[in-house]
């Protein structure tokens, strides 16, 4: 099984896309097989920053209408993307007929990868907690503003709430100077283990970077860049450090948790069957 993480927060454009894309090309650079897995349906902006030409999308997955081998692109790197529409239709992860093989599909094509990157939506709605808590590793994103740490502390209620065992990691984006970004970091710090009693790790900042826009522009992933550019240096810091630091091993995947196999009725049903 890959181990799984999730790209979140409580607010949107504080950069989840640009670093959940960022750090599936880094990995993938590093020769790790890495799927990203765009969950932001309907708004997917993945196989954009990419680059990727997409014709189906994840939504047509889970609605039974393609395989997941049909829909998935490679990208750079050789990182393989499952990318979300961007019709900006609200779907979530509800299954279509044949909820089992849609199931089973999802969760064959994921154990392939050694890595599973989900950047999700922004908000505290269920497809996106659900998405959030579905992996071993939730990265929290949140930016330098006055309502930042409100929004990444009711993220991490939220999160918590549905699930305790998930390591929690908070990234400061865009960050002007490593000052503003400590500040942040301890002030939030502060308030998680006084009223959740929760520890959260520090995963530093990714600097404001103007490259950040420039390679989005021109559907370039900033990690890419020769030179490094200051966030693509922060970005491969972040893989490296995911990449030796190995968190508990789950026994089920992203798209088991997320689509309710480890669920206790699914398995027990699952045995009554076989
Ligand atoms: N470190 C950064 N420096 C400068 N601009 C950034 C940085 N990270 C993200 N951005 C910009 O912020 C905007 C929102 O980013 P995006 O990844 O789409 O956010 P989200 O997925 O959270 O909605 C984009 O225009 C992106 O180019
Ligand atoms: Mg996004």
């Amino acid at each position: 099984m890959g181990k799984t993480m999730a790209v979140t927060s409580g607010k949107g454009g504080v950069g989840k896309s640009c670093i959940a894309v960022n750090l599936a090309v880094a990995l993938a650079r590093m020769g790790r097989s890495t799927l990203l897995v765009d969950a932001d349906f309907g708004l997917g902006n993945s196989a954009l920053l990419l680059g990727c030409g997409v014709e189906n999308s994840i939504e047509h997955v889970l609605r039974g209408e393609c395989r997941a081998a049909e829909v998935a692109v490679e990208g750079p790197e050789g990182l393989v993307l499952l990318p979300a529409s961007a019709n900006g239709q609200n779907a979530g992860w509800e299954l279509g007929p044949g909820a089992e093989d849609i199931r089973a599909d999802l969760s064959l094509f994921e154990a392939q990868f050694e890595y599973v990157i989900v950047d999700t939506g922004a908000g505290l709605v269920p497809k996106t907690i659900d998405a959030a808590v579905a992996v071993q590793r939730m990265v929290l994103v949140a930016t330098p503003e006055p309502t930042a740490i409100a929004d990444a502390y009711a993220t991490m209620k939220a999160l918590l709430a549905e699930r305790s065992d998930t390591a929690v990691h908070l990234l400061v984006n865009m960050a002007e100077s490593q000052s503003e970004a400590e500040e942040l970091q301890e002030k939030f710090a502060e308030l998680a283990v006084r009223f959740l009693g929760a520890q959260i790790d520090n995963r530093g900042y990714i600097p404001f970077d103007r490259y950040v826009r420039e390679a989005a522009k021109r559907q370039v992933p900033f990690s890419q860049i020769n030179p490094p550019p200051p966030a693509a240096e922060a970005i491969e810091n972040l893989a490296l450090w995911f990449d030796r630091n190995e968190s508990e091993i789950r026994a089920v995947g992203f798209f088991d948790s997320v689509l309710g196999w480890e669920d206790a009725d699914w398995k027990t049903q699952m045995k009554v069957r076989s």
